[in-house]
């Protein structure tokens, strides 16, 4: 991936810091893009000290002012991007009859919304420039369902569905698209959803029991897919939505 800029979305931690790790470590030059930005640019710092370049950029998927500023930041700074990785999510569990309008649109803005608004702030140059690829971190939930988090599953079902459309749409312009669907991963998010529970750790035990591998993934598992779809090596490759969970989800 030398000579390759990537975006990462949500880069600053868990999962996408993991992305950020193992596509510097390929060769890219890669901007840590997020919302909590002082850690984003902490990512970037360790990154820079073993000698990869990286940036941290302030990014809210959410704010189309915002997305446009960081791409352009991205753009002086490490050049036009080769590789855009959709990672930003969010989600908290609860029943479907027990949420409003407002969580609905809220989910739907960062975890469906947020995508589109970067891939549509990026794709033009992509197509222009006849290489391009573009990840998108789903979920398990989008593809089977997940109690408590069903309006969360619809948006990342979503995802699914748009990376299909514009994989077929840009596939003659050398740009793919992907998804890769974690099962229940040790981040900080998994936590903080879980931790709303008076018996988090039985949640916990409950996710990992479901497991065919009697594990929860850990972020480096997810990098792995999520750097292959980026490689040269996947060019002939679109359209595909992969599981990394274990067994979870062999559909
Ligand atoms: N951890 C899991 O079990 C799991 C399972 C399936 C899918 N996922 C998905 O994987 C992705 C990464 O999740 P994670 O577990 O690493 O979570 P995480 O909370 O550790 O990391 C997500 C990052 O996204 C950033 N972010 C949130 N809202 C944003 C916004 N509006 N704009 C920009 N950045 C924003 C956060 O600041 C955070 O750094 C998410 O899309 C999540 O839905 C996670």
């Amino acid at each position: 991936m030398s000579g390759r800029v990537a975006l990462v979305t949500g880069g600053a931690r868990g999962i996408g810091a993991a992305v950020c790790r193992a596509l510097c470590e390929q060769g890219a030059a890669v901007a840590v893009a997020d919302l909590r930005d002082e850690l984003a640019a902490r990512t970037a710092d360790e990154l820079t000290e073993r000698g990869h370049r990286a940036v941290g950029v302030a990014l809210d998927v959410t704010d189309a002012t915002s997305v446009g500023a960081a791409v352009a930041a991205v753009h002086s700074q490490l050049g036009e991007v080769d590789i855009l990785v959709n990672n930003a999510g969010w989600d908290e569990l609860r029943p479907f009859i027990e949420t409003d309008e407002a969580f609905w649109g809220r989910i739907v803005d960062v975890n469906y919304l947020g995508a589109l608004r970067v891939t549509r702030e990026i794709l033009p140059a992509m197509i222009d420039r006849g290489w391009g690829r573009v990840v998108f971190t789903a979920s398990d939930a989008g593809r089977v369902g997940s109690s408590l988090e069903s309006v969360y599953a619809g948006a990342k079902g979503g995802i699914i569905a748009f990376a299909k459309s514009i994989a077929r749409e840009t596939a003659r312009a050398g740009v793919t698209a992907n998804v890769v669907c974690p099962g229940p991963t040790q981040t900080a998010l998994l936590e903080e959803l879980t931790a709303e529970h008076e018996d988090a750790a039985k949640v916990i035990a409950a996710m990992t029991r479901a497991v065919p591998m009697r594990r929860l993934g850990q972020p480096e598992d997810v990098a792995a897919a999520v750097a292959f779809f980026c490689s040269e090596q996947a060019g002939f490759i679109t359209g595909q939505t992969l599981s990394v969970s274990g067994g979870l989800t062999m559909a």
